[in-house]
């Protein structure tokens, strides 16, 4: 069998430069040279590029067994430790059966009413102006949302504040280390390691405390923290704490930037489309959201999702060779799967690049299995899609019950794929303060 076919490149560079110039446009031109399956040589190193979507189903869902995510993450496995995102084998599905329960959205019903509240209570803090890093924003709201969910509202505000600025010293480490060619071991004394081993104390310090506290209380309560505490697996045991700090860990580092960062491009469609806006704004929709088909609301995150999915890529790994599409997969190779690529090829989306939230109205024709996976696919699918869906909605509704949104005057807004996909250097907006709503100050 034959190895996949691979782009062109220059000699001796090969195809870096194209790949530094802009990974984005690159991975979309190799998908379309390339076909469903391509090989990109990079030096000494070869990656994988998969975009069939029938084949991107057959790797998430039906031969999932057969791969697992591969060495890239053990950057984020120094701050999540063996959490859901980063555990594999029995050890990942007895976990994941144990926590599923608690992210039902029937589950989730009593955590939303508190966040909701918190959600209004960071919205009022938001000033109109004419260049508002919405970014900005987005991280700190989320941030404080997923806080609420996870350790209730004892939390005092200065511990809120060192524990939220850890969380986001923690994330760039993450981001800077996934992405640099050079590795020097976190036990290097540059001022960014010192700094991320100090960000690393305050978060176990202060979760292991807040869990061994939580474990003297009759009853543990209902955040995220309680279920984990209250948690017993199938021989009747208790999670141990660094179970429950490794999964407190994982819920955070998975949920935060990956929200915020939706948040944030959700905010900036819909200051382009002022039409959809207001359409949405005009349904005034229900947190909770509609049990049948999306409202316009739903349909935008939806859309959002497609265009700017802040999930750009996911990485598979055979563990032994592997027949794929009619090539041969190497064991060990690094297969990348990128929601970016796929949600903007032309041959599954017509005018890919237009946000068209109609796109997802009823009778519409659906796109391909496999072409459409914002929150991943099969039995890795995110677990906190329903309530990251909760917070999005919220935070919207909420936001634009407050203000108009319109694009800034300053500065282009210019998608960069870290580990996740985010606005580099910020996304500023116009906030205008709306004449009439239920949040005039
Ligand atoms: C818009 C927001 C979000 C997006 C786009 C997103 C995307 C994803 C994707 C694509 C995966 C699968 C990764 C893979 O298969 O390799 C994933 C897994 C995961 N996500 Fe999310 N996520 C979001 C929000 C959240 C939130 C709010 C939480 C927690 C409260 C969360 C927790 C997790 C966890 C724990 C996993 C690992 C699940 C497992 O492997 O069993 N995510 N997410």
């Amino acid at each position: 069998m034959a190895a996949p076919p691979g782009p062109r490149g220059y000699p001796v560079v090969g195809v870096l430069p194209r790949i530094w110039r802009d990974p984005l446009a690159f991975f979309q031109e190799v998908a379309q040279e390339c076909g469903g399956l391509a090989r990109v040589g990079l030096g000494r190193f070869t990656l994988y590029l998969l975009s069939d979507p029938a084949l991107i189903h057959k790797v998430l869902v039906e031969d999932s067994r057969h791969y697992w995510k591969g060495d890239g993450l053990a950057a984020a496995s120094a701050v999540m430790g063996r959490g859901l995102a980063t555990n594999e084998g029995e050890a990942w599905q007895a976990m994941r059966r144990l926590l599923q329960p608690a992210f039902q959205p029937r589950a989730l019903e009593g955590l939303l009413q508190d966040l909701g509240a918190t959600i209004e209570e960071q919205l009022e803090a938001w000033r109109p102006g004419p260049a508002v890093d919405v970014a900005e924003a987005a991280n700190h709201l989320v941030l404080r949302a997923l806080f609420r969910a996870l350790f209730g509202a004892g939390l005092p505000p200065e511990q809120l504040a060192r524990l939220g600025e850890a969380v986001l010293v923690a994330n760039e480490h993450i981001n800077h280390t996934a992405w640099s060619l050079i590795k020097l071991p976190s036990g290097v004394p540059t001022p960014r390691n010192l700094r991320f081993s100090r960000a690393l104390r305050t978060l176990n310090e202060a979760t292991y405390r807040l869990i061994r506290e939580r474990r003297t209380l009759e009853d543990p309560g209902d955040d995220l923290l309680g279920r984990l505490v209250g948690t017993r697996d199938a021989s009747g045991a208790a999670l141990s704490d660094t179970q429950i700090r490794d999964e407190l860990m994982t819920l955070i580092v998975a949920g935060h930037e990956t929200t915020a960062n939706a948040l944030a491009w959700i905010l900036h469609l819909l200051a382009a489309h002022p039409a959809i806006a207001e359409q949405v704004q005009a349904e005034a929709p229900a947190a909770q959201g509609a049990t049948g088909p999306p409202d316009a609301l739903g349909r935008v995150l939806l859309e959002a999702l497609r265009v700017l999915p802040p999930a750009w890529v996911i990485v598979r790994t055979p563990y032994s060779e592997r027949e794929l599409g009619g090539y041969v997969l190497p064991k060990g190779a690094p297969l990348l799967i990128s929601q970016y690529v796929v949600h903007r090829d032309p041959r599954w989306w017509e005018e890919p690049a237009r946000f068209d939230p109609d796109r997802w109205l009823p009778g519409r024709a659906a796109p391909p299995r496999g072409a459409y996976f914002p929150y991943g696919d099969g039995p890795r699918i995110c677990i906190g899609n329903h309530f990251a869906t909760a917070l999005l909605r919220f935070a919207v509704a909420g936001c634009l019950r407050r203000f108009e949104l319109r694009p800034s005057a300053e500065g282009k807004v210019v998608p960069q794929p870290l580990t996740t996909l985010r606005p580099k250097g910020g996304l500023r907006l116009k906030l205008t303060r709306r004449a009439s709503g239920s949040a005039q100050t």
